[in-house]
Parts: structure tokens; sequence; C-alpha cells
């Protein structure tokens, strides 16, 4: 395979937004319990935080934290995770059949997120609550001294107000699954009322209302439609989640998936984009990607549904922190992550802000064993390093190369990249994908009109096994390795091995 990328330095998409590089903590299985937080172990601070884990957040380059649901969310009160711990209440999280002891909350987790230099993005529950409830939270974290709720905070630890500043308006209230899920009119008219009321305690607020679940569901496009034209001008963002994962043994089409979230922007961008004309609106919303990963949902879903089905007299157990979508990722499921990451990028003028879902043991880039060791996933790498090293404006490159079929996307270019400059140091990042199941690809990269001449980092994702995993026996099976690359008159060369991810600092 040879294929040649041509980056013209006015080809510029956006800038890099920093937000694009951030996570998603839920309170679901041992994401927090158990992950991020386990007060017994050897690394754990005062708070019970394992600074190993911390550690690793940080090495991963997280901006935002998305917290604290996802589907728990539409359950959740949030006042059960304030106050002293002894008082909490413990519940059954309706969402993923878990007992919930409320040991961490917002004070806790604003802590643990300043430990980790992110940002936190707070969901208010629209599934079971609605416009007191969210202004109530708002209060709580952010309101100055002198109220009730906000000396509450200080009373708890919280000196200085949280300053939150973007905020998730519930979760895929599209999907029958969501607890209090309800038809876009309903959701809609309830988003809108929560927004305004939230803009008016606080008018600079950056809000996101619930776009679809997925791209395949059935109410997709109408939805959003629907949602703006009760929304348009309360919020900021129009949220989009999606994953994706091999199935039916055809890694072709997984490679790929990058193509749907390509449909699903340009979709979600052209339902945003009718509103706005047709209701006469001045400002553009924005995507937040706030949910995207490889995720085996197939096989989640079958588990559950015959944990459900013997359930026949409701005697099933409600577990404290369960082993609850713990997939191990593979190879080829960091390079179909690398390359979502270049399509996040590639978007940058309307997706400014996305989150992986989810950062610590559940469906996450970060494992952890209770009073052991954490490691990371073959999908840490190319998150790691693409956070670090993108930077400045992201710049649209033209791609020449062939492609091959795929049943589920048609056909698929066999090389996908995007590139970074960064004009006051003069550097840039390319990300590349080879998406070929057997054959290298020969790569030019023409970066003259950057003026580069010097290759500073050269590193590639690929394992001649594409399904080799990283796990607690084997953490470092799969790494990040140096890649040869030349480069003479700002033209780079180099080799991409079948099924691989590359990253190319120059300077
Ligand atoms: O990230 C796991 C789950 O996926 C989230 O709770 C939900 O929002 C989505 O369906």
């Amino acid at each position: 395979i040879h294929a040649s990328v041509s980056v013209d330095r006015s080809a510029i998409v956006a800038p890099v937004h920093r937000r694009l590089f951030g996570s998603f903590v839920e309170h679901l299985g041992r994401c927090v319990y158990d992950g991020l937080y386990e007060p017994g172990h050897p690394t754990a601070d005062a708070d019970g935080f394992r600074l190993d884990v911390v550690e690793l957040v940080k090495e991963l380059g997280t901006s935002t934290i998305r917290y604290p649901g996802g589907n728990f969310v539409s359950g959740y009160r949030w006042e059960d995770g304030v106050g002293p711990r002894s008082e909490r209440p413990r519940r059954r999280d309706l969402a993923w059949h878990s007992l919930e002891t409320n040991e961490v909350g917002l004070d806790e987790f604003a802590r643990w997120a300043r430990l980790t230099g992110s940002e936190v993005m707070y969901a208010v529950n629209l599934g079971t609550r609605g416009v007191i409830e969210a202004l109530d939270v708002l209060e709580y974290a952010n309101g100055p001294a002198g109220t009730t709720l906000a000396d509450l905070r200080i009373a708890n630890g919280g000196t200085e107000p949280y300053d939150i500043r973007m905020w998730c308006l519930g979760n895929e209230m599209d999907g029958p699954w969501q607890v209090g899920h309800m038809s876009a009119e309903d959701y809609g008219k309830l988003a809108s009322r929560t927004a305004k009321a939230m803009k008016i305690a606080d008018p600079g607020l950056e809000l996101v209302v619930c776009g679809s679940s997925g791209s395949g569901m059935p109410t997709f496009g109408d939805w959003e439609r629907t949602v703006l034209e009760h929304t348009y001008d309360d919020v900021e963002f129009i949220s989009c989640h999606a994953y994706y994962q091999e199935s039916g043994g055809d890694l072709g089409s997984f490679l790929a998936s990058s193509l749907d979230m390509e449909y699903f922007i340009s979709t979600v961008v052209a339902t945003a984009d009718h509103v706005k004309y047709k209701l006469r609106h001045e400002k553009t919303i924005m995507l937040s990607f706030d949910e995207w990963n490889i995720w085996y949902l197939e096989e989640h879903q079958a588990r559950e549904a015959e944990l459900a089905a013997a359930d026949t007299d409701g005697s099933r157990e409600w577990p404290y922190a369960p082993r609850l979508l713990e997939d191990v990722y593979t190879a080829a499921d960091a390079v179909v992550l690398g390359n979502l990451l270049i399509t996040l990028l590639s978007h940058a003028d309307r997706v400014t802000s996305a989150s992986l879902a989810q950062l610590v043991n559940v469906i996450a880039p970060i494992m952890t064993e209770p009073g052991g060791e954490a490691w990371r996933q073959t999908t840490f790498f190319p998150f790691s390093v693409t956070s670090r090293l993108a930077r400045g404006v992201v710049l649209r490159p033209r791609i020449e190369v062939g492609s091959y079929p795929t049943a589920k996307h048609g056909a698929a270019p066999l090389v996908d990249a995007v590139a970074t400059f960064d004009e006051e140091t003069g550097t840039a990042a390319v990300f590349l994908v080879n998406r070929s199941l057997s054959e290298a690809a020969t790569v030019t990269v023409d970066l003259s009109s950057l003026g580069v001449t010097a290759i500073t980092e050269a590193l590639v994702l690929h394992d001649d096994d594409p399904y080799a995993k990283n796990t607690r026996d084997d953490p470092e099976r799969v790494a990040l390795c140096a890649v040869d690359a030349a480069i003479a008159a700002g033209v780079v060369t180099v080799e991409l091995p079948a099924v691989s991810w590359v990253a190319l600092a120059v300077s």
C-alpha cells in the first residue's frame, strides 16, 4: 500500500480544543469504588484516592471529566453524596443493579479532579428529577458564601466554589433503558425550563442538551431536531454518544468504525444547522461527543438479559462495586480508538468537547486490582500521545490512498490521518492509521508548507497479533514502540505495519 498525505498550513479546521481530551467517571461497577477510590490501598491518600491511579490519569492527559453518570445519574440524588460519610444513605442503583454507598460524592470528586488537573463536567438528573434539584446542585457547587447550600459546601470542606462551567442536562434521555426515559418533546421542554433557570443563576454556564445515544437509534435525527427546537437558545452543546466493537469476526468493518462517527457528526451538524436557519437563530450549536469508546456491548447485553431472565422472584443481588463492563482491550481496539481521535480532531470546528467513556476499570484505559497494581490498557497509548502532542490548530490533510470493501461502512480508505500545527513553537504532529488487515503501508507525509526539518518523535502502536492485550499478568504486552521515519525537504516517509496507529512529532 502506498499513501500520500499532504498537509497545507492554510487548511485549518479549528484550534485544538483541550476539551476534546475529556473523559468520564460514572458510579458504575469499579470505576469509583475499588477503582479511583480505595481507602485501604497502599497508595491511598487521606481521602482514600489511589495516587497511582491519579498519576496514570495525569499521564493520560485528560482535560474535562464528566461525572457522576451516565445512566446512573437518572436515579441519583446529589445530596446523598455530601456531608458526613457515616450519615450518607445506601441506595439501590437501578441503572446498574448495584448498591450505591455514596462514600464518594461531589465534594470528593471535585477534590479528586483537582489532583488530576482535570475540569469537572457535571450531569444533572433529568430522568427522575427536575428544575429545582438542578438549581440546588448548581448553588451547592458554584455558589458564593451566604446561601444555605453554598454554606453547606463550605462546611463540608469546599471553601472555594468549584466553578463548574459545563453541565449536562440529563443523560441519554432518548434511550428506553434510561430511568425516566421520555419523548423528545417532553425532554426538550424540561431541558429548556431547566437550562433557562440555570442561566438565570449563572448566564455564563455552558449547557449540553442530550442528543442521541447512538446513530442507530430509531429516533436519530428527529430527536436532535425536536430537542433543539425547544432548547436552541438555552444551550451551547448537543451531545453525541457512540460505542464500537468488532462483531461477527468482521475486523475490517471494525477498523473502519470512524466512518460511522463521521456520519454521526455530519448528521448532527446538519440537523443543528437546519434548526438554526429554520428558527432564525444567530449562534451555532457545538457538539459534545461526551461518550465514545470501544465497548463489547453485545456481550454485556446478552449477560444482562440472562441475569434478568433468571431473576424470576426479584431476589437478584444488588452488589457493591461489581466487576461490570471490564472490557480488556486489544491492539486492534487501540488502533480504532486512535482513529476515532483522528476523526474528533478532524471535526474540531464543530466538536469542541468530547469524553472518552470511561476512565477506570469500566470500559477504561486504566485498570486496577484491589490492594494491587494499576496498569495501562492498549487504548491508553493513542489517547495519551494524542493529548500530549496535539497543539495549536488542526490541519485537514489531503490523503491519496486506495480503499477496501467493508460490510458495515462501504468502501473504507486504507489510511486515515490528521495533523496539528503550533505556529508559536513551529512544531507539528501527525496521527495516522493503517486499517489494512494484512499489508504494511508506505506513507509520505508532505509537511513542507510548515517549514519543519526534524522528526522529534515517531511512535507506533502495533502488535503482530491484533488481538494481543495487556492483562494483570502481562501488563506491558502491548506498548508504544519507536518506528523508523525519515524526513527530507519537509517530506516524512514512514512505514505503517498492518493494523497500526502512528504518531509523528516534527519541528
Ligand atoms: O458508559 C456506559 C453507559 O453507556 C453510560 O452509563 C450510558 O450513558 C451509556 O449508555
